[in-house]
């Protein structure tokens, strides 16, 4: 799957912009400067097809890029961040939620925490949000490269807990880092089995 030619094809502002719901979707939410971006690129062996940045808000868009016609990543803009203006901020969040709760495609939502950062009330939310709506998510540790190997193994643990208190997450944690390559095969297998055949 991720051998196939990933390519951007749609960005959209608002919900009545969106894309046919014609094939499974995966989507990258978390807050701001997570590295959902980052991921995107990581996975499907591109530099820079989704923008990232070290300034956090970079994202301000649903982003859909397509993999082979068999499977539709979705960058989400994050939450948290709080020096954008508090319309603007709305309007991406707003967009965000409604389209975890409303489309019918999602297949799953990669929730993703950073391993250097204290999990904090609004991924909680988020996780809370996800369970009522009853949409599928796996929780992601990124940034494994930067913590010292006990620290990483607690917020695992941790994190490994949260998923249990949530009956819609995956039980499986995935950590990755983008900087070593490490989780990317493991998460892209994770993803071949909910593409189209
Ligand atoms: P928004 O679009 O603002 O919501 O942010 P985002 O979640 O898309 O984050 P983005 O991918 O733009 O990455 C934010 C910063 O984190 C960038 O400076 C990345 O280089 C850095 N980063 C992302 N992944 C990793 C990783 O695995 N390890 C390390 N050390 N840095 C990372
Ligand atoms: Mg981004």
């Amino acid at each position: 799957l991720f051998a196939a030619e990933c390519r951007f094809f749609y960005a959209a502002q608002r919900l009545d912009q969106l894309p046919e719901p014609d094939r499974p979707e995966i989507a990258f939410a978390g807050r701001s400067n997570v590295g959902k971006s980052t991921l995107i690129n990581a996975l499907t062996g591109h530099k820079a097809l989704a923008r990232a940045s070290s300034q956090p808000g970079r994202t301000k868009q649903l982003n859909f890029f397509d993999l082979g016609q068999r499977l539709t990543l979705v960058d989400m803009p994050g939450y948290g961040y709080a020096e954008a203006a508090k319309a603007v901020k709305e309007d991406w969040q707003g967009l965000m939620f409604d389209f975890l709760r409303g489309r019918p495609t999602l297949r799953r939502v990669l929730l993703l925490l950073d391993s250097r950062i204290e999990i904090k009330a609004n991924d909680l939310e988020a996780m809370k949000l996800l369970d009522r709506a009853a949409v599928s998510f796996q929780l992601v540790l990124t940034k494994s490269d930067a913590p010292k190997p006990p620290v990483l193994a607690a917020k695992r643990v941790a994190v490994e807990a949260l998923a249990r208190k949530h009956a819609a997450a995956h039980p499986e944690v995935i950590l990755t880092s983008s900087e070593t390559g490490l989780g990317i095969t493991e998460l892209r297998a994770t993803l071949a089995e909910l593409a189209l055949p």
